[in-house]
């Protein structure tokens, strides 16, 4: 369905305490209001029109990345008022969804099923509702006798007999085009708020004629609101029960889901088994067959098939297929491993390029390097890649040998098949094919420790 999607957060969001504009919080890594975009963006909404209040510039700023029309409410007059500073921005839309940024919970299953029931019904306008045992604080849904819709009447504005519906307005609608640019600007602020009240649509659409709907969910825990920083924590918990379920049926053993925490978005690969303690941010892709923790983080990353990362952080890095990293290990931004390459205990990698096959197993710092295939770095070699006041490039060609507890002062190259000596300070390039020896000859004093009388 051509569907265009406005989007209210102009809140001040006081209830968090916070400098940051409410729909900016994270829920499973993803600002609030990105979750309610995404799912509508899922059932066909190529048009966003979010409208903002004070939080204007932070928003714009932490949407930099995504295309986005912005409606700068002022003054807050009410939902209904939000709405109308958003029509400029509407396209040739024939349908409108209109949401809240604060539901992250929102799932574009039910958006899906909201919006299927406006186009069969064929009604000017659609609102989700849900049944809640306690609907205070909600707008109440007003039906006939026969079941239809007749309207919405606020918490503040309802009798005593209205107060008693469970049926509860979710904020969620789907509008005609053509009825929304009618109905809008005949909204008025006559009620106990004062306020342009977004819930008069339906009546008024039902005045001029049109048909008038509403879809109930069964999933009310869907609809909530964060509103505080509890809130914002419960939610969270919510969606990343909803994360781990949909991983684990496409595929992933997860031994404790209850202690893994995977951001929204991440992409993880059939029979891949995820140990307890992981935390997979943002941006991560794992392939398949994959051994990930305990206590693996892995954020911005992209692993491979066959990879095993045991008790390790990865950050904007990726491991090629059948390699292993860990326990220990520290994969820093710019880290690219090959296939098939092992990166033990206490090993830090930053800004390298590993090739396939190597092998570091133990206490090592590869910074600023370019390390070939079959490599062998031994245990405590570093990378001596600053001076002090810049930053160079270490080169090791393929098939190299580099002993324990090696210096390698940057910029250098250690050649193709070249061994460099244990122990060894290393500042001129070692030519393949050779040995590089750079430490003082051992010398042994006999007789010393009786001549000290030790
Ligand atoms: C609104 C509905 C109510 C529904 C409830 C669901 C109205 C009049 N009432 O009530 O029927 O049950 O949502 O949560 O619509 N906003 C603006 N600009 C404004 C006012 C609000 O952008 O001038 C935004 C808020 O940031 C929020 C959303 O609109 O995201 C809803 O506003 P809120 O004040 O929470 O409405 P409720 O009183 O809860
Ligand atoms: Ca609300």
């Amino acid at each position: 369905m051509n569907l265009a999607s406005i989007i209210l957060a102009a809140g001040e969001g006081t209830r968090m305490k916070s400098k940051l504009p409410k729909v900016l919080h994270r829920v499973a890594g993803k600002a609030m209001v990105e979750h309610v975009m995404d799912a509508a963006a899922k059932v066909g909404s190529d048009r966003t029109i979010l409208v903002v209040g004070s939080g204007k510039s932070a928003v714009e700023a932490a949407l930099s990345g995504r295309k986005v029309f912005y409606a700068h409410q002022t003054e807050r007059l009410g939902t209904g008022h939000a709405v109308s500073i958003a029509l400029e921005a509407l396209g040739d839309e024939a349908h409108v969804l209109i949401l809240c940024g604060d539901t992250p919970l929102l799932s574009s299953k039910t958006l899906e099923a909201l919006v299927q029931y406006h186009e069969k019904s064929g009604a000017g306008c659609t609102v989700l509702t849900a049944e809640l045992e306690s609907p205070y604080g909600y707008g109440r849904i007003l039906r006939d006798s026969e079941g239809n819709v007749l309207g919405i009447v606020e918490e503040k504005d309802a009798s005593a007999e209205e107060k008693r519906i469970k049926e509860i307005n979710s904020g969620v609608y789907v509008v005609k085009r053509e009825t929304l640019l009618t109905e809008i600007p005949r909204i008025r602020n006559d009620n106990a708020q004062g306020e342009y009240y977004l819930t008069d649509l339906i009546k008024l659409a039902r005045e001029s004629g049109e048909r008038v709907g509403a879809y109930k969910t069964e999933d009310a825990s869907e609809i909530s609101g964060v509103n505080s920083r509890v809130q914002l924590s419960e939610c969270e918990t919510l969606l990343r029960q909803r994360i781990n379920k949909a991983l684990m049926l496409e595929g992933v053993t997860m031994i404790d889901p209850s202690s893994v925490y995977v951001d929204a978005d991440v992409v993880i690969g059939r029979d891949t088994v995820v140990y307890p303690g992981c935390i997979i941010e943002k941006g991560t892709v794992i392939g398949e067959d994959c051994e990930i923790g305990p206590n693996a983080r892995l954020k911005h990353c992209h692993i491979g098939n066959g990879v095993t990362f045991k008790d390790s952080t990865g950050i904007e890095s990726s491991v090629g297929d059948d390699s292993t990293v860990g326990p220990y290990a520290y994969l820093r931004p710019g880290s690219v491993l090959g296939q098939r390459v092992k990166v033990g205990d206490f090993v830090e990698i930053k800004n390298s390029n590993i090739g396939d096959d190597a092998k570091i197993s133990h206490l090592t710092y590869v910074g600023d390097g370019d390390v070939g295939e079959n490599v062998n770095l031994g245990c405590g070699v570093v990378f001596v890649n600053y001076d002090g006041k810049k930053k160079h490039r270490t080169v090791v060609e393929n098939d190299a040998f580099v002993g324990c507890n090696v210096n390698l002062i940057s910029p250098v190259t250690v050649g193709e098949g070249a061994y460099v000596a244990a122990g060894s300070t290393i500042t001129k390039d070692v030519p393949s094919g050779s040995l590089a020896i750079a430490r003082d000859k051992q010398k042994n004093i006999e007789g010393w420790v009786k001549r000290k009388n030790r």
